[in-house]
């Protein structure tokens, strides 16, 4: 076969853009379902939480930066194509105890507070708007006891 055949070929040539395309953004693309266990606590006292981006993101159209965060002079400054980092990168305060108590310096660094604060003021505000909106706020609703088998 003949060079100019190879590349002419229409199947190789859609495998060199397919690749191109899978890879180039995939470090962006988030997973449609993540169960967030932050590897900072070792135990939990609650199922661990299943996280949507295609319920958030392509269906109700929520802005990455709503939820992943970079912050510049008090002001989220993260924009798509920025690193998405865990949360637990620099909300690395692990209490899960008493965590009300804590001084507010502690509050902002603390992971606990950190997911409800994000998770649940949103869905406060969604209910109050649309009181039949699935934005569940009763713990059971988003720590989903495993099913038994
Ligand atoms: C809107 C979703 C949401 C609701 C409602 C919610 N949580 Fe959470 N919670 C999270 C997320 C997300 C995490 C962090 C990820 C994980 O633990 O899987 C978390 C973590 C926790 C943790 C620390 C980890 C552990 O399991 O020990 C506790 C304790 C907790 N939640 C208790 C509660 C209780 C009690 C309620 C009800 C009063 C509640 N949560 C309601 C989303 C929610
Ligand atoms: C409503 C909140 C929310 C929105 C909107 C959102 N994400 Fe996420 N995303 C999360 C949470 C929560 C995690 C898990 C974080 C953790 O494990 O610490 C996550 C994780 C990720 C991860 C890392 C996955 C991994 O396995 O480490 C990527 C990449 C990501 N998101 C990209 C995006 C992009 C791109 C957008 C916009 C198109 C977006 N997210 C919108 C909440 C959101
Ligand atoms: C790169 C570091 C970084 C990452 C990653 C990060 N945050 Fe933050 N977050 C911050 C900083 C800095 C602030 C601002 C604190 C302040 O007001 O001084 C903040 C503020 C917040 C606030 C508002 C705090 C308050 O009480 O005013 C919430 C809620 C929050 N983050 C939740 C999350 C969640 C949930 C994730 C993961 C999806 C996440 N953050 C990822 C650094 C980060
Ligand atoms: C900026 C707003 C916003 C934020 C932040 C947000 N949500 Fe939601 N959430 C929604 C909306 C809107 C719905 C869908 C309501 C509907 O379609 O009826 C929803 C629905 C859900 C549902 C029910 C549907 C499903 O996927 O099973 C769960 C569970 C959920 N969110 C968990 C979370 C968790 C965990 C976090 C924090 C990591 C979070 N949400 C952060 C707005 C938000």
């Amino acid at each position: 076969m003949k060079r100019g055949k190879l590349i002419s070929c229409p199947a190789f040539t859609a495998a060199i853009i397919l690749s191109a395309t899978l890879l180039a953004p995939a470090a962006q693309k988030p997973p449609a379902t993540i169960t967030i266990k932050p590897s900072i606590w070792e135990k939990f006292s609650q199922p661990p939480v299943t996280f949507s981006h295609e319920k958030h993101v392509t269906e109700d159209k929520i802005a990455c930066n709503k939820c992943h965060m970079i912050y510049k002079n008090g002001k989220n400054v993260w924009k798509v194509g920025d690193p998405v980092e865990k949360c637990e990168k620099c909300h690395n305060q692990p209490t899960t105890r008493q965590v009300f108590n804590l001084t507010p310096a502690q509050k902002k660094l603390n992971l606990e507070l950190a997911y409800h604060n994000l998770c649940l003021t949103c869905h406060r505000k969604v209910k109050s708007e649309h009181p039949t909106a699935n934005a569940p706020i009763a713990c059971a609703g988003c720590h989903k006891p495993a099913p038994t088998k």
